[in-house]
């Protein structure tokens, strides 16, 4: 466990203006966002699609990681350079969602456990060598209500000591672990439940670091933001929504912990800008706070490049403006005229 590293890669991640993109998805995921633009999904339009990000020109100065699944860390640019190596060249860190995916918890219906751990402590050891810096785990709770209340203890329990075991193999390699343990946005609930799921959800999560001896000062939380359930007739505002989730984290986050980073969960593009930018303009916090988006920083280029080599430049302009823009929300300093400049 080198510690110098695991600091020196955990201040990268959230460096000033910066976040990070993730990238990760599986195959089956990457096959549902290519059928939204009729692309068939095949190992090299997904090399394709993914080289476009990242090689689009000045995104370092926004972007300071990727999150990569494990088939892009053994493709290659068109020059044929490897992802990993031409990401670090380009001062921009390659990491690895390394679980398994969420499987149905036994005994507990409607919810998920993340799977993942057999056989991680060498799987970590071979991610480093490839240039892994950081790596990813996603555990999933789902609000539930009605005759099935949802979640259960089983469920943030079995999600939170398999996140905190995962950490700790993590530091051990000397790769930074991203926690991510994301109260799903799907639902009929009211923001107030989302509000008392998120704060359970991070302690149950934080408690289940302490007893695994997980170093704080060497670990970044990614969660979801507090919003109101999908389905709700009151969609919270951006300030509800940034008030209610920096409550939460000022509650259950340790200030030791270098930084926070939020996923998108299927909020449009701009509301997620809108909603980090809110909550970094309130200052005051113990922690860095940005973005690791994946479909708000990619969609508006997704839509723009479908499938056609002829579309490279108007997706990768796409991706520069949503990683500028997000950029600029990590320091509250985002305002909605410069979506319509852009435009
Ligand atoms: P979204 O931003 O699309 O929620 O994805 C983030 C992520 O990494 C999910 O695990």
């Amino acid at each position: 466990m080198d510690k110098t590293l695991l600091a020196k890669t955990a201040a990268a991640m959230v460096a000033k203006g910066k976040g990070v993109l993730a990238a990760d998805e599986s195959s089956g995921t990457c096959e549902t966002r290519f059928k939204t633009i009729n692309t068939p999904c095949t190992e090299e339009s997904r090399r394709a699609y993914r080289g476009l990000l990242f090689t689009t020109p000045g995104i370092e100065q926004f972007i300071s990681g990727v999150i990569l699944f494990d088939e892009t860390t053994r493709q290659k640019t068109t020059e044929g350079v490897l992802f990993p190596d031409y990401l670090a060249k380009k001062g921009i860190l390659p990491g690895i969602k390394v679980d398994t995916g969420a499987k149905n918890l036994a005994l507990c219906p409607g919810e998920k456990v993340t799977e993942g751990l057999d056989g991680l402590r060498e799987r970590l050891a071979a991610y480093f060598k490839q240039g892994a810096r950081f790596a990813k785990w996603r555990a999933v709770i789902t609000i539930g209500e009605g005759e099935f209340t949802l979640p259960t203890h089983p469920c943030l329990y079995a999600n939170a000591h398999a996140l905190a075991r995962y950490a700790a193999l993590c530091q051990e390699a000397s790769i930074v672990p991203m926690i991510e343990p994301e109260v799903l946005l799907d639902g009929g609930h009211a923001i107030e439940r989302c509000e008392e799921v998120t704060e359970a959800t991070l302690r149950a999560t934080y408690a289940a670091m302490a007893a695994h001896n997980v170093s704080l000062e060497h670990l970044i939380l990614k969660t979801s933001m507090v919003v109101s359930g999908k389905t709700n007739a009151r969609q919270a505002g951006v300030d509800e929504v940034a008030e209610r989730t920096v409550r939460v984290l000022k509650r259950t986050v340790p200030a030791a912990q270098p930084g926070v980073v939020f996923l998108s969960g299927g909020q449009s593009d701009v509301s997620a800008t809108a909603h980090l930018n809110a909550m970094a303009a309130m200052g005051d916090l113990p922690w860095p706070l940005t973005f690791s988006y994946s479909r708000a920083l990619q969609n508006p280029a997704l839509n723009a490049w479908r499938g056609q080599s002829a579309n490279v430049g108007a997706a990768q302009k796409a991706f520069h403006h949503r990683a500028k823009m997000n950029g600029l929300a990590a320091q509250g300093e985002w305002k909605t005229g410069l979506e319509k400049q852009a435009a």
